[in-house]
């Protein structure tokens, strides 16, 4: 029988508060979600006043300074600070976004930081993305062609053939979208989610990979594919400005048309 009601151990219990320094004036409140596998407690959400006068605008900023000068165990991933590694991927404020690309005054109040939703948690707001990264595999993400490219020049496009990657090869792998789709949240060992079929699609789309069709059929599946069901979380979501949603339209157009 089902149970509506949460394990005892995944209950999220008040933790510590690190006051602002004396004399502070521009004080804002960061509330993250903490927790350590090696301690068996409870996660907790530890609260930090931070003087926004000593801080930088950004939401990663302020995470870094924390873990800089007030607590070294808060633990996150970050890479490149101007929204192109995808590491910072966060849910901040109830929406996933890139804590590098997030200005702290678009936050009214107490800043909530959780790590991105439904997945395991590996420490603080580092998620596991092992099955997320074992499905983007699954797709092969890379050009595949049987045919030599010419002996004195790379495989060229033309310009109309370039322009159907973009909205495409910007995607920088953060699963802020994959993380937000519902669809995702309850099949996501058998469905792709939107982020590794907007890379599926990246790849059908290119003039120059020769296994549109293996492709294709790959992902004709009622789940791996099908369990879409345009609820647009995820182009909601990304911080990129892209359209999974779209990719995937495209991806169940090519299977109709390929079909007929
Ligand atoms: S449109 Fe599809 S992939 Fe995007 S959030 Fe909705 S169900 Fe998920
Ligand atoms: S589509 Fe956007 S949200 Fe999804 S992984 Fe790519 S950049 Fe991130
Ligand atoms: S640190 Fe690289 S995207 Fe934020």
């Amino acid at each position: 029988m089902a149970t509506f009601t949460l394990p005892k151990n995944s209950t999220i219990g008040t933790g510590k508060t690190y006051k602002a320094e004396a004399g502070a004036t521009n004080v804002r409140s960061f509330k993250i979600y903490r927790w350590d596998p090696d301690t068996g407690e409870n996660p907790r959400m530890d609260t930090y006043e931070i003087d926004l006068d000593k801080c930088g605008p950004m939401v990663l900023d302020a995470l870094i300074k924390i873990k800089n000068e007030v607590d070294t165990t808060l633990t996150f991933r970050r890479s490149c600070r101007e929204g192109i590694c995808g590491s910072c991927s966060m849910n901040i404020d109830g929406l996933n976004t890139l804590a590098c690309l997030k200005p702290i005054e678009d936050v009214h109040g107490e800043v909530r930081i959780n790590p991105l939703p439904h997945m395991p948690v590996v420490k603080d707001l580092v998620p596991d993305l092992g099955q997320i990264y074992a499905q983007l595999t699954s797709i092969q993400p890379w050009l595949k062609a049987d045919t030599a490219p010419p002996p004195d020049s790379e495989r060229l496009q033309s310009k109309e053939e370039r322009a159907k990657l973009d909205g495409l090869w910007e995607c920088i792998l953060c699963f802020c979208c994959t993380t937000s789709c519902p669809s995702y949240w309850w099949n996501g060992d058998r469905y792709l989610g939107p982020a590794v079929l907007l890379q599926a699609y990246r790849w059908i789309a290119d003039s120059r990979d020769e296994y549109t069709g293996e492709r294709l059929d790959q992902l004709q599946d009622p789940f791996r594919l099908y369990r879409c069901h345009t609820i647009m979380n995820c182009a909601r979501t990304c911080p990129k400005g892209l359209n999974p949603a779209e990719a995937i339209g495209h991806i169940k157009t090519l299977l109709v048309e390929r079909d007929r």
